[in-house]
């Protein structure tokens, strides 16, 4: 069999063939600037075919840990791939996918210790929901059903994903798909405190449909594509305390949070005795324990798309039954694919083998220090700065549109044509960097986004 010769031409430029048959993903094709091709990546560099250099301060969506093409994992990757790069996941296991599973369990607030896989962190958080509900179906509890979520969430673009995020521009055509979803207040921004009340919203609902409720859904300490809003680790707390009264369960989207984002510093709470490392995860250092996690972006250092969703013995124990019918029936084509396990056991190998922990620490200092000068020298623009560990914000004054702020793709622009890439939420401007990013670098990153400042 000869495959037939492509529509275009092999000479034909990335560029040209992008434009020719690609969609790209939350583009408005129409408006939106061509896409830059890039030829490879290093550390916190990615190269254009044209040569030109970005540094990218954005993590590519959020997901490079320790930097662009990390010879350690590429080469866990390149192995793995010679020797098995696929089994199908049901009656089959391999030891990349063990092996991952007793490592999460082992670095998880502890009791996570049943890891399912699949593939990003929609599914990661689609697997939660389907497990919270199915949990309390299997004890013959359906009537709680119901998911409670956060204002100003984001978990994701599936339908049941969408459901659960803040009505937005990004679902507002897909309400008629959605499910009816009760929404909870967050805290104030954990830079302006906590207060006493902050939980008051969640309980009401509690308190009215508790009996109802299959799970509470939060994003730990750092609401993402919601507006990067941060709240204090007691509002954590305080989540944890009310499931546990009104008889929830509690899911933890780490999606984004995982793996050393929002900083390593243990927020109120003693060091656990068997964990002399520092947090890895937003509630082991708020010293919660949810009953479900979702983890992806970060899990295997950026390099293959992954996810896992990992549970306590409790909610497990529902589903380990004679009745087939109690099965979990969800499943997905690549599940705990064999290269995705390798890059992410060799992450967690960098985290060993490279001083990640202060790099962690060094961005979070740089991070803090560079806001509060930006918060002082621009407080006619710039309405709040906020930081969750190595994530530095800043929301800028009088700008209307919310996500679609003109301002958005104006200092998008801006950026990237001055080597850096940054990915502004309207009007909200992050800074969310590999690990692997040097002082000097980020400095860079953040003497831009002052520029940009005195021009608007
Ligand atoms: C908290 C959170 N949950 C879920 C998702 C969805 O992940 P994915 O884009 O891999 O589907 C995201 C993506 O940004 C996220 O930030």
């Amino acid at each position: 069999m000869s495959l037939k010769p492509s529509a275009a031409p092999p000479e034909t430029s990335t560029g040209d063939l992008d434009a020719r048959h690609l969609w790209h993903p939350y583009t408005q094709m129409r408006l939106a600037p061509a896409p830059v091709p890039i030829a490879y990546g290093e550390g916190a560099w990615l190269v254009a075919e044209s040569g030109k250099r970005y540094l990218d301060a954005i993590s590519s969506w959020w997901v490079t840990l320790h930097g662009h093409a990390h010879p350690h994992i590429a080469a866990a990757i390149a192995q793995q791939a010679g020797t098995l790069e696929q089994v199908i996941f049901a009656g089959f296991t391999h030891r990349p996918a063990a092996q991952l599973a007793g490592k999460l369990a082992a670095l998880l607030p502890a009791g996570l210790n049943r890891v399912f896989y699949s593939d990003n962190g929609s599914t990661a958080v689609e697997v939660s929901l389907k497990m919270a509900v199915q949990y309390w179906a299997n004890q013959d509890r359906p009537q709680r059903h119901r998911i409670v979520a956060l204002r100003d969430a984001y978990h994701g673009d599936t339908v049941a994903t969408m459901s659960v995020s803040e009505p937005s521009y990004f679902t507002e055509k897909f309400q008629p798909l959605m499910f009816p979803v009760q929404r909870a207040r967050t805290a104030p921004c954990a830079c302006c405190g906590a207060h006493a009340n902050d939980c008051d919203s969640l309980e009401a609902i509690l308190q009215r449909s508790g009996e109802e409720v299959a799970a509470v859904i939060v994003e730990p300490l750092l609401q993402g594509a919601g507006g990067m809003k941060v709240h204090p680790a007691t509002f954590l707390r305080d989540v944890r305390r009310l499931c546990d009264r009104y008889g929830a369960l509690m899911i933890a989207d780490e999606v984004l949070t995982g793996f050393g984002r929002t900083g390593i510093e243990r927020q109120g709470v003693p060091t656990r005795g068997d964990a002399p490392n520092p947090p890895l995860f937003a509630c082991e250092a708020s010293g919660i324990v949810p009953d479900i996690i979702c983890l992806s972006k970060g899990l295997t250092g950026g390099f293959l798309p992954m996810a896992a969703t990992a549970c306590t013995a409790r909610v497990f124990q529902a589903f380990y039954s004679e009745n087939r019918r109690d099965t979990f029936f969800h499943g997905h084509s690549y599940t705990a694919n064999p290269l995705g396990c390798a890059a992410a056991l060799a992450s967690l190998e960098v985290f060993e083998r490279e001083p990640v922990f202060e790099r962690i620490a060094r961005i979070t200092q740089i991070h803090s220090e560079r806001l509060e000068a930006i918060r002082k020298r621009f407080a006619d623009r710039v309405l709040e700065t906020r930081q969750a560990g190595t994530v530095g914000i800043l929301e800028l004054r009088d700008e209307s549109g919310g996500y679609l702020a003109a301002v958005g793709p104006k200092l998008q622009n801006y950026f990237l044509e001055n080597g850096v890439l940054l990915r502004p939420l309207g009007s909200i401007i992050y800074c969310l960097p590999p690990y692997c990013i040097s002082e000097d670098e980020l400095n860079q990153v953040w003497d831009l986004v002052e520029r940009s400042l005195q021009l608007a």
